[in-house]
């Protein structure tokens, strides 16, 4: 098994599991908005400021594509809409795919003070209704990792053992 991608909301703890699980496995450690963030020598916001948020989804797109290109193994953090692309999600199937669950309230708390985030930008009801759309898409893309009430140590934790099943499975 080469690559695990984990997908999931902003502020769902992509970032900071996969960066512990990948130390875990042993294995390299991609966040995919830092990716498009070197390759394009601007911030998130900038990006969107500056070139709208369509722009954005194109970069997305590329740097998943090219990431799983690659032979590297690696746990891959992706941003928060790499499911808004249906091309993306298939991709995402075909590899082994987490979604990190984690209810509203919660994430609401986690992200709306970031100013790196240009969607939180659009109002708490805005990023609500984003949420309930991509709950389902992110339900149907990956296997759904409930962290409520769970630390990052325990995430990480369960998914390296569901991993190691897998592996062990011969998958
Ligand atoms: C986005 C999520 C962000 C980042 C961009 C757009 C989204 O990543 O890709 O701001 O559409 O949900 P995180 O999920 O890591 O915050």
């Amino acid at each position: 098994m080469k690559k695990i991608f984990l997908i999931g909301f902003m502020g769902s703890g992509k970032s900071s599991v996969g960066k512990l699980l990948a130390e875990k496995l042993g294995k390299e450690f991609i966040d995919l908005d830092e990716y498009i963030v070197e390759k394009a020598g601007m911030s998130i916001p900038e990006i969107f400021d500056r070139y709208g948020e369509k722009f954005f989804r194109k970069l997305e797109k590329e740097a998943l594509r090219e990431i799983t290109e690659d032979s590297r193994d690696a746990v891959v953090a992706t941003g928060g809409g790499v499911v808004e692309d249906p091309e993306n999600c298939e991709i995402l199937r075909k590899h082994v795919t987490f979604h990190l669950q984690a209810p509203w309230d919660e994430i609401w708390k986690r992200i709306s003070k970031d100013s790196n985030r240009p969607l939180v930008g659009r109002g708490k009801e805005a990023v609500k209704s984003l949420y309930e759309k991509r709950e389902k898409m992110y339900r149907e893309t990956g296997r759904v990792i409930n962290t409520a009430e769970m630390t990052v140590e325990e995430i990480a934790e369960k998914i390296k053992s569901i991993v190691t099943g897998l592996e062990e499975g011969g998958k």
